[in-house]
Order: structure tokens, then sequence, then C-alpha cells
């Protein structure tokens, strides 16, 4: 689809590169020619990740383990990235959720996905951005966010929130850098499956009970598939390439149509009970606390 050098000269930072969407698109990155900072929490599954990325596409990728959470941590690894050649790309991938009933949610419920999504990906944003302005750089800033910044999230309200912002923060910054040389656009997608986000919210008991011919399966799209990662890389690649250079402030769904037809959300989820909810959060918290503990060993 793409010219193998149309990201020749580019460095493109992505958080969260070591998994999921991530991975998919620093690979598509790098086999176009950029070299690639990936972050994550877990620098062994980054340093895994990049192995197996350079070995697939002979490109170039570097790792750091950066919790996107620590404001202190992302201005640190972003100096030492700036230090040595600025980046000319950002992609602001990591992300955290969990299905819930907002009712069941506590503080610190709120603050786990918020201090990833809102906060994290503001504080990565103007990491980058102060230096771009600072050394007089161009620079591309590229954002997942999702649908439901449109249709709002029934049971994801925290990602909801946060993703809105997100996208709210991508126009804003499209006015407010663009005399500076600086774009900024997200992708909204749809369905995509990755272990990461598909444990989190179409866990076992949800789908045991509503199945895949609701809202939450391939039934719901017009296309009548889920997405493919390559098809996301694709328009990732597209974004962060020269060729668009007068593309800014845009939030572009990729989805299937799904939010066109069904909303693309979660309302399915209102046909649960109680006891449903108990099962379901037990799952999730099993997750959890398995990423947790891989985290610390
Ligand atoms: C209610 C819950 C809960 C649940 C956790 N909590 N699970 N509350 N229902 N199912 C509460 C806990 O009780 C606790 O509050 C607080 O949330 C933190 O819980 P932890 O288990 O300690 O969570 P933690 O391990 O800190 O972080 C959770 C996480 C993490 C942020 C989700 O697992 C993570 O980083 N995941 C990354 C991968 C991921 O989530 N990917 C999905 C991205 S998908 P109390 O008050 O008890 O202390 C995405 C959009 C996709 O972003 C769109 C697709 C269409």
């Amino acid at each position: 689809m793409f010219r193998d050098d149309l990201l020749a000269g580019h460095k493109i930072l992505v958080t969260g590169g070591g998994t999921g969407l991530g991975r998919s698109m620093s690979e598509q990155f790098m086999r176009l020619g950029a070299e690639v900072v990936i972050w994550g929490r877990r620098g062994s599954v980054l340093d895994e990740a990049a192995a197996e990325m350079r070995e697939a596409t002979g490109g170039a990728c570097t790792t750091m383990a950066v919790d996107i959470r620590n404001a202190g941590a992302i201005d640190e690894a972003m100096e030492a990235i700036f230090t040595q050649q600025p980046l000319t790309g950002l992609v602001n991938n990591a992300a955290g959720n969990f299905i819930s009933r907002t009712e069941d949610l506590s503080a610190n419920a709120f603050n786990a996905i918020a201090s990833i999504v809102a906060h994290g990906t503001f504080n990565t944003t103007v990491a980058a951005g102060k230096r771009w302005i600072e050394g007089g750089h161009k620079g591309s800033i590229l954002s997942i966010v999702t649908t439901w910044i449109w249709t709002g999230g029934p049971f994801t309200v925290p990602s909801a929130m946060s993703k809105a912002g997100i996208a709210a923060m991508t126009q804003s910054l499209a006015v407010e850098w663009g005399p500076k040389g600086i774009r900024a656009n997200a992708i909204a997608p749809g369905p995509f499956p990755t272990k990461g986000a598909w444990d989190r919210l179409m866990p076992e008991p949800a789908m045991a009970k509503l199945g895949g011919g609701s809202s939450l399966g391939a039934g719901s799209i017009p296309l009548r598939r889920m997405g493919e990662h390559r098809e996301l890389a694709n328009l990732a690649a597209f974004l962060m390439s020269d060729g668009c250079d007068y593309l800014t402030g845009a939030v572009i769904p990729i989805d299937g149509g799904q939010y066109l037809s069904s909303g693309g959300n979660f309302h399915a989820l209102t046909n649960l009970d109680d006891g449903d909810w108990g099962m379901i959060r037990a799952t999730i918290q099993a997750s959890n606390a398995a990423d947790r503990a891989k985290r610390t060993t």
C-alpha cells in the first residue's frame, strides 16, 4: 500500500508500543523506514517486542520502561530522547479500561483509568510539544481514542470521559500549535481485538450471557467483521507521513461503520443482572492482578 521509504527520516514515539495496537503500529512504522521508540511499563515485554519487530522488519527500535502515570518519568525519558535526536512524531496509544457499572466505581477506580488515559496522554503530549516548540521543530501528534467520544460510553465512563478529553485536546492543539508546525490528529477505532482490551471489555461472563450476536459482536458492524490490526496501522502510517502535512485537527473513525449503526458502545450490558456483574468484576480483577504480578517479576 505504501512506498517502503514512506517514513524514512522519521523518529516516532509510541506509548504502549510493546503490545496490542501500539505494537502493530510500531511494526508498520519500522517497516516503512521510521526509527521507533516504544514506551511501556514492563521492560521485558518491550525488549521482547522490539527484538521480534527488528527481526520482522529490519528496522530500528529502542525501548524505555516508562509508566505514563508518572509525570516526572515522562519528562526525564522525553529529555533523553530529544537530547539524542528530536522526535518527528508521537503516538498516544497507551490506555487502560474495564467495563463496570458506574455506580460501582470508586474514586480510585476512576483514577486507575484517568491517570493513564487523560493525565498520561496530556503529560506526554506536553513533554514532546514544549521541546518541539523550544527547538523550532515540526511535529505530529496522533492519539488513539474510541468512537464513544461521540456516542458516550455506558459502562466505560472513565475511559469515555478521558478519551473525549483527548479528542478535545487534539482539536485544541491543532489550532494552538498549528502556527508552530505541529499537527494533531486522532484515530477512533471500533473493535480491534487485543488481549489487554478483551480481557477487560469482553470478559467471559459477559460474552456467555450476551454473546457475539449482540452489540458486542461482529453482527453489529455493517462490514460484518472486527478490524484487522494492519488496517489501523496503515491509517496511522498515512497520518504520520509527510504526504498529509495539511491534515490536522481530525478525529477519524475506523470501525466498519459500527458507531453509525449501533452506537459502537456497550449499551447491550444494560441487560446484565447483579450476579453477572459480580462475576464480571471478579474476572476483570483477576486479569488486573495477573498483569500486576507480571510487572513486578
Ligand atoms: C469495579 C474495579 C474493577 C471492576 C478494578 N476496579 N476492576 N471496580 N469493577 N471490574 C477498581 C478496584 O477495586 C480498585 O479500586 C481500582 O479499580 C484499581 O483496581 P486494580 O485492580 O488495582 O487496577 P490496576 O491494576 O491499578 O489497573 C487497572 C488497569 C490496568 C488500569 C485497567 O489493568 C491496565 O493498565 N490495563 C492496561 C490494559 C488495558 O486495560 N487495555 C484496555 C484498553 S482498551 P479500589 O477503590 O478498590 O481501590 C481501551 C478502549 C478500547 O482503552 C475501545 C474498544 C472499542
